[in-house]
């Protein structure tokens, strides 16, 4: 199915990275020459998207700086004038609250969501393969985490499960190592059914007294389920500092030149 909207939330703290992100939204950071933002609207639009909605708050506006060049400049993204827009979220109560606040501008129509911050990389968009499958209610993209790891995410306990596809029986946010039912883990790509809003509109905060856009997926899933697509390509937690100097690794690696400098930069240190 296709879907026309994503929602780009980036009005997180980022405080794993402070200082740079007291002045640096998190999203800005760069992979070698493009910040990690540009990497989300990139998949976004080999999807098909075509209207961008980011929700950003105080401190991030050179985002809007970003997108205003990117925008005008067609040998990075042809998007048609006036489908990238903004809208505040004044206090960083949570993603879940984020994705609220572009209920407005969504409608009754699902629509993507794409953390930045999961830095994805595969021949095809994840969110594009994700689309290909979805038939509605409500999608997140999973990767399998080490066990040590479950208590950073929203975690699937899986009912049935397909070569692609997981259909969940419950979902749990950060639960501790030994609560975690599997080591399915959501990262930061989602279709969702806008029914979602009037979840989120009366959750009360939930782990780290944040609005949890996992708790409304699991509210929703006696009435709609919820379904994994397992991602099968690369994926770097760039919200982490070893996630983003993996990440810049990575891409390095796939440049002569760059590739030279980090190999001999790895000899020396031998
Ligand atoms: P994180 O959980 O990584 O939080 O957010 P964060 O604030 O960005 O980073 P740390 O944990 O303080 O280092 C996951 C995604 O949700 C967005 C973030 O921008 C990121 O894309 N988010 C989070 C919001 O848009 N608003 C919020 O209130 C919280």
């Amino acid at each position: 199915m296709k879907i026309g909207k994503a929602v780009f939330p980036v009005g997180g703290l980022g405080k794993r990275f402070f200082p740079i992100t007291r002045a640096v939204p998190k999203e800005m950071l760069g992979i070698i020459d493009k910040p990690l933002i540009h990497y989300a609207f990139e998949e976004a639009v080999a999807a098909g998207v075509e209207e961008f909605i980011f929700v950003t708050r105080q401190g991030k506006n050179s985002i809007e700086d970003y997108f205003d060049y990117i925008s005008s400049h067609s040998e990075y993204f042809n998007v048609k004038t006036g489908s990238v827009c903004y809208v505040r979220q004044n206090e960083p109560l949570g993603l879940g609250h984020a994705v609220l606040c572009a209920k407005n501008l969504i409608g009754k129509e699902p629509f993507a969501v794409i953390s930045a911050d999961d830095f994805m990389l595969h021949e095809k968009s994840c969110l594009g393969e994700m689309m290909e499958r979805y038939e509605g209610a409500n999608m997140v993209a999973s990767v399998s985490v080490d066990r040590s790891e479950v208590n950073r995410y929203g975690i699937l306990e899986i009912e049935s499960e397909t070569e692609d596809l997981i259909r969940a029986k419950s979902v749990c946010e950060k639960p501790s190592i030994e609560e975690a039912k599997s080591s399915s883990a959501i990262v930061g790509r989602y279709l969702l059914s806008h029914e979602i809003f009037d979840v989120l509109a009366r959750l009360n905060p939930g782990v780290g007294g944040e609005i949890q856009l996992t708790d409304a997926l699991s509210e929703m899933i006696p009435y709609c389920g919820l379904t994994g697509f397992k991602f099968k390509g690369k994926r770097f937690d760039c919200g982490s500092k070893e996630g983003l100097l993996a990440a810049i690794l990575h891409v390095a690696d796939r440049d002569e030149k760059l590739r030279c400098v980090a190999e001999n930069f790895c000899r020396g240190k031998r």
